[in-house]
């Protein structure tokens, strides 16, 4: 369940008097790792994307040398280095791609250049703060957008491959990549939106669909991670049976929930007929509500 877009359900839910949790919740510290669903499912959505865009782009990715001519290799764009993105990078490097990649992050520049590609973003004052203490990206400032926006413009005219990935946990996802930076593209280039569930970094972006604008194929396919669906189970009932054996007194054989545990107070939601969520009671939930903002789904 998205939660942050659910917040009359939780309600009904807590009325109810059941203890519910939300797995997109799991918060992003070392202990709970091995539960993070978001990152299980991300790094395989990642990996998906560049291999989708392979099957729409109808030259090759590596350089190669041969005795008929030299194949340039493909230019790949990343936007939004976090797990998906990283791991966009590092698979289209495996391909013999160049790679150049974007983020808001401050952290991601270093990350991304330890995969061999190139890092692009406007570094002023307000890039240096854009973090947020849980490690998440904040929604940037018009005048910021405005300054991204001329810097991709540029850039993206010259790539093959776009692979967009931003998110901004409880609201929409950033628009990144307008119809002028599609048009500018050439023939044959191909745009995966991974935020296509979340409203699309991308203009044209279509859930579920692959779209052509101006012979640029534009993907937006739904829930990514389960078009690798084997690996994808596996992964998450990993990572639920982690959070399983997390909560279970193996002396007692009974479930046992310690609410002061850092994992349990990020991911409860209701309990014992109250919402407990901090994020969720009281105004904050209605707000929610209200704005109705589609966010990132595991696809589960
Ligand atoms: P996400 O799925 O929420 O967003 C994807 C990426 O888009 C992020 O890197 C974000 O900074 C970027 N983004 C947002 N707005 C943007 C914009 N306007 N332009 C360009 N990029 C934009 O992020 P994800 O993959 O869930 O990772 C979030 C954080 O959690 C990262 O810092 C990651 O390193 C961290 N993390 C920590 C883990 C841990 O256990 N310590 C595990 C997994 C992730």
């Amino acid at each position: 369940m998205d939660p942050h877009n659910n917040a009359t359900l939780i309600k009904s839910l807590a009325d109810t008097g059941i203890t519910t949790c939300a797995m997109e919740l799991v918060p992003r510290i070392t202990r709970a790792q091995s539960m993070d669903v978001l990152s299980s499912q991300s790094n395989l959505a990642g990996y998906k994307a560049v291999l989708d865009a392979t099957a729409h782009y109808g030259r090759a990715f590596p350089m190669m040398m041969t005795a008929a001519g030299t194949i340039s290799p493909a230019k790949v764009f990343v936007m939004g280095a976090g797990v998906a993105g990283l791991q966009a990078i590092a698979t289209a490097r495996r391909l013999g791609a160049v790679v150049t990649a974007t983020d808001v992050r401050p952290a991601a520049k270093e990350q991304v250049e330890s995969l061999g590609a190139k890092f692009i973003a406007v570094e002023d004052d307000e890039f240096k703060q854009a973090e947020t203490s849980g490690g998440y990206a904040k929604e940037m400032s018009d005048s910021y957008k405005k300054k991204q926006a001329e810097l991709v413009e540029k850039h993206i005219a010259g790539q093959d491959i776009v692979i967009t990935t931003a998110l901004i946990p409880g609201r929409p996802a950033p628009k990144l990549v307008s119809e002028s930076m599609v048009k500018s593209m050439k023939p044959g280039s191909v745009i995966v939106d991974l935020a296509v569930e979340a409203g699309g970094n991308v203009a044209g972006s279509t859930p579920g669909k692959a779209v052509d604008k101006n012979d640029v194929t534009i993907l937006g396919y739904h829930n990514v991670p389960g078009r690798l669906a084997t690996d994808a189970s596996a992964l998450y009932s990993r990572n639920l049976l982690n959070l399983v054996t997390l909560i279970t007194d193996k002396d007692k054989k009974a479930v046992v929930l310690d609410m002061e545990d850092d994992i349990l107070k990020g991911i409860v939601l209701t309990n014992g007929g109250k919402i407990v969520h901090p994020q969720f009671s009281g105004s904050k939930a209605s707000a929610d509500t209200k704005a109705k903002v589609p966010v990132k789904k595991t696809g589960r």
